[in-house]
């Protein structure tokens, strides 16, 4: 499928009710899973990402009902997946895989976990290594996907992760979570700690202080009903959008704050933009806030390493706002774009194609911003991925002839109405 966007044709304006974070989303289904009862998860995105780890839930054996947004997990505790030997095809989702691995390590079951072409290109040896020293049977297919999990009884891990990733972290944290004694996990950088306050949340005996995370193995999880904020990754689109179109303005109600994710909002803030938190207030265990954002004379900036984990999703995005600031814009230390759901540092450089200035490096970009002037506009392909696909739609509103997005059908993967959200507030969308 193709889509062409813009040029604008005015101001945005509007509200836009984002999808549930898909983050949070994840690990509320498989942490409902386990626990001894039922859990209502409410606010449910209806991406195929999500859908995946509901189906994989289901495979293995947990019986769930859905009502609109909302999901019904009733739990299998102790015996969930147990004796199973079964195939689960996680899409394109790597949070599915890595964090079921996990959770599948110390069960007694055989699985093996498949996926897209995507997925099948995305490093497990990450999350394989730990789960084996662990004690637990993990095969590769040369570092990459399918995994095929034998779980076994398991011992306590300390572990440091070569890479800041939430996945692993969390997937360490799940196969500890009914290892008798103390896992820890150590990361380089703080990453998303969403596992973290949900089986807090749940009643799980886990510490958190900065880049260390400790669980104590062995205790019961209780369901407690789980509502999910607004998907800040999924806002960034409309952020960067009214941002870059002058005279524009949107409210996003409820979206999630959680500061390991909120680097968006800073790097924004450096670049001038004009985004405003009203109504902070906490649910579920989960900070979240409605945000006003208006159109801004947006500024270049540096970005650097430290700042990558806790904006690593939305820099395609912010790249477009890049291409329409003034001056300069740099990354660095971001690699681990390359191994997202495309290589999105390779897919970025497309924006020459549109008339922009991007130069590629090995661990980042630099662009020259248009300084406000309106962008050529042309071709771009999705490469299968959903957040390039939606970053160069917005950045279509500031063309002179608009982008077409080939394979914008991987919108789908996270937000299924994010085209129909854009054309509500204005931009001019054609199929
Ligand atoms: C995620 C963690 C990040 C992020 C991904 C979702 C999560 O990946 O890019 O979209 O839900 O834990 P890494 O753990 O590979 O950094």
């Amino acid at each position: 499928m193709t889509v062409r966007i813009g040029p604008a044709t005015g101001p945005l304006a509007g509200r836009v009710c984002v999808p549930g974070d898909k983050s949070i989303a994840h690990r509320a289904v498989l942490v409902a899973a386990l626990a001894e009862g039922s859990t209502t998860v409410s606010g449910l995105p209806d991406g195929a990402d999500v859908a995946s780890t509901i189906r994989a839930v289901e495979t293995l054996g947990a019986r769930v009902e859905r009502d609109g947004d909302r999901l019904t997990v009733h739990g299998g505790g102790p015996e969930f997946a147990a004796g199973r030997t079964v195939d689960v095809d996680c899409g394109n989702s790597g949070t599915t895989m890595r964090l079921l691995a996990g959770l599948l390590a110390g069960r007694p079951c055989e699985v093996r976990l498949d996926g897209d072409a995507s997925l099948r290109a995305r490093p497990m040896e990450r999350v394989a290594a730990p789960l084996r020293a662990m004690g637990a049977s993990v095969e590769t297919r040369d570092g990459r996907p399918p995994l095929l999990v034998r779980g076994a009884p398991l011992r306590p891990l300390r572990w440091r992760t070569s890479v800041p990733s939430a996945q692993v972290k969390s997937a360490i944290l799940l196969a500890g979570l009914r290892t008798p004694g103390v896992t820890e996990v150590e990361e380089p950088a703080a990453t998303r700690d969403h596992t973290e306050r949900l089986l807090h949340y749940l009643g799980a005996r886990v510490r958190a202080g900065g880049t260390v995370v400790r669980i104590e193995g062995g205790g019961a999880l209780q369901a407690r009903p789980v509502s999910l904020p607004g998907d800040l990754s999924s806002a960034a689109f409309f952020l960067v959008a009214a941002s870059i179109v002058p005279g524009s303005e949107v409210t996003l109600p409820g979206v999630g704050v959680n500061p390991t994710r909120t680097g968006v909002l800073d790097l924004l803030g450096r670049m001038a933009a004009d985004v405003a938190l009203l109504g902070p207030r906490d649910e579920s265990g989960e900070p979240r806030a409605d945000l006003r954002v208006r159109g801004a004379r947006l500024q270049g900036i540096g970005i650097g390493a430290p700042e990558v984990p806790r904006a690593i999703d939305e820099l395609p995005v912010l790249a477009m706002a890049a291409a329409c600031a003034e001056g300069e814009t740099s990354l660095a230390g971001a690699t681990e774009l390359r191994v997202k759901e495309s290589d999105r540092l390779a897919a970025l450089e497309q924006l020459t194609s549109l008339g922009g200035e991007i130069e590629i490096r090995a661990d980042g970009f630099r662009i020259r911003g248009s300084g406000g002037a309106l962008l050529e506009g042309g071709r771009v392909q999705a490469r299968d991925d959903h957040r390039i696909a939606m970053a160069f739609a917005v950045l279509g509103l500031r063309t002179r002839s608009g982008v077409e997005i080939d394979g914008s059908a991987a919108a789908a993967v996270s937000f299924p109405g994010f085209f129909a959200a854009l054309r509500a507030l204005g931009g001019a969308v054609r199929p």
